[in-house]
């Protein structure tokens, strides 16, 4: 299969240490033996901080997302890092490079593309170019909830939902830079123009990974 792994910079760069990365490290060099692997990495906590100082300077939200960016290309680097011989050497800057150096055979590791989206984009915009089998959306919660279960006790964890459905679920949240909500509008609407699988999933456990891509039941699958 070829699959496209966005893995939230909340996830990979929490804790400010090697751990995740040499965790996801571990089984993503197992996955690559069997399928063909892409991996997107966010900017996490560390690109909210440049952002919130490039937005302290007064720039425009672009140029905010611009920072943002880098800081998800740096992770990117430490997780090519991580896999060594495993991975392609350089992180792409566009999808047309993703392809070329997967023709390597190599996992290839991307951060960010262009100002006004996420990495959640980035993720499935690619699993588009590349003509994927699965997106996976390894991010801090288990999946989408009824409600917020930050508040409600009784909030459900949807275990499947159309693309149609979240949309609407999603159209009033405000997006700026560094503050997108789990998976945005672009991301939603990719998965609904495309046939590729999607499954979103809680990126603490790597192990949940493996899941998404045999097809167990984790998180919340969008058909
Ligand atoms: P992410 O959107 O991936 O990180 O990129 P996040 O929202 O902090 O989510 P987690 O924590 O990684 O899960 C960080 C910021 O970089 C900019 C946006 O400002 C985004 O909020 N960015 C990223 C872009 O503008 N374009 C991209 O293609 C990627």
């Amino acid at each position: 299969m070829r699959i496209v792994v966005a893995i939230g910079g909340s996830i990979i760069i929490k804790n400010k240490d090697h751990k995740k990365f040499q965790e996801y490290g571990e089984i993503l060099k197992e996955l690559s033996k069997k399928n063909e692997l892409f991996i997107v990495i966010g900017g996490g906590v560390l690109a909210r901080e440049y952002i919130k100082i490039a937005r302290g300077l007064g720039v425009n939200e672009a140029q905010c997302d611009d920072i943002g960016i880098d800081v998800t290309r740096l992770n990117a680097r430490l997780l090519i890092l991580t896999l060594g011989e495993y991975a392609y050497p350089e992180v792409p800057h566009t999808f047309q490079e993703a392809l070329k150096f997967a023709s390597s055979g190599k996992i290839v590791v991307m951060g960010g593309t262009e100002p006004a989206h996420s990495t959640d984009a980035v993720g499935t915009i690619l699993t588009e170019f590349v003509n994927g089998d699965l997106f996976v959306d390894l991010t801090s919660v288990d999946g989408m909830y009824d409600k917020d279960p930050n508040k409600f006790n009784d909030a459900k964890l949807i275990e499947e939902i159309s693309a149609d459905e979240m949309l609407n679920f999603i159209k009033d949240k405000d997006i700026k830079a560094g503050t997108y909500e789990f998976m945005d509008m672009t991301s939603i609407q990719m998965i609904k123009r495309s046939s590729f699988q999607a499954v979103i999933a809680n990126g603490y456990y790597p192990k949940n990974l493996i899941k998404a891509v045999e097809g167990e039941k984790v998180g919340t699958r969008i058909i």
